[in-house]
């Protein structure tokens, strides 16, 4: 990916395919390009060359509108700073991309946002406003409006980067169990080694590029990479 007046390149000759259900963690230095990848692979950037797929849709040939059919479709996203909707409760908060799927009754919205709610363990929480709620509480809520809408792939930029370890740890478990429960492709970016540990796959960003690609096998770490 190319941006900026002096077309600074960030990303370059960069190939790779996720599987249904996987669990990818993608590391790098900071500033390696990691959330650029997570943008362009969830349809939110463009890159300025190549091809994109997500859910068999080109989305490389698709313009903003159509990209965004697609992302409704088929993705969530949990970011490090929970980006709620401050004037909306915890329900509504979950209960609005419900709602603009087009898919469910009013009624049918509100009582699946309480029942994600309810799953994320915030079932006291349904009417508190972001700004009554702790970071973790908040980070459910996040969760809890990801999964909603039913994505086949959710993605997570440093999800736990603004939380207190414990609090983390709570969440990362929350994200690999309703990964696992709803069979999403979990996409995790972060800096935390241990944490990248707990994904079935971690590739790691550097020079803009793939520079170590590493699967787990039976709790094995086995390293696939041809080291550079
Ligand atoms: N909108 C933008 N305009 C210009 N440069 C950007 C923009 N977004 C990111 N960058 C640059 O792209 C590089 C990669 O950024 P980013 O993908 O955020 O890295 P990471 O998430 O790995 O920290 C950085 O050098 C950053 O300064
Ligand atoms: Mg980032």
């Amino acid at each position: 990916m190319k941006t900026g007046a002096d077309n600074l390149t960030i990303l370059q000759g960069l190939d790779l395919q996720i599987k249904h259900a996987e669990s990818l963690a993608i590391v790098g230095a900071s500033g390696s390009g990691k959330s650029t990848l997570l943008g362009i692979m969830a349809g939110l950037d463009q890159p300025t060359s190549g091809e994109v797929w997500l859910n068999d849709q080109p989305l490389h040939q698709l313009d903003e509108d159509q990209r965004a059919a697609v992302r409704a479709d088929g993705v969530g996203f949990v970011f490090q700073n929970f980006q709620l909707l401050p004037a909306l409760t915890a329900l509504e908060n979950v209960r609005l991309p419900l709602e603009m799927s087009n898919r469910y009754s009013l009624k049918q919205c509100q009582a699946l946002a309480k029942q994600w709610l309810d799953k994320v363990g915030l079932s006291q929480r349904v009417e508190h406003y972001p700004t009554q709620l702790s970071g973790g509480e908040q980070q459910r809520v996040a969760i809890a409006r990801a999964f909603a809408c039913e994505p086949n792939v959710l993605f997570a930029d440093e999800p736990t980067g603004n939380l207190d370890r414990n609090t983390g740890k709570q969440i990362i478990d929350l994200l690999f169990e309703l990964n696992q429960q709803n069979k999403t492709s979990l996409i995790l970016v972060t800096h935390d080694e241990h944490l990248a540990q707990r994904c079935q796959r971690s590739i790691q960003i550097h020079d803009g590029t793939i520079f170590k690609d590493e699967q787990r096998i039976d709790g094995e770490q086995q390293d696939l990479a041809d080291e550079k």
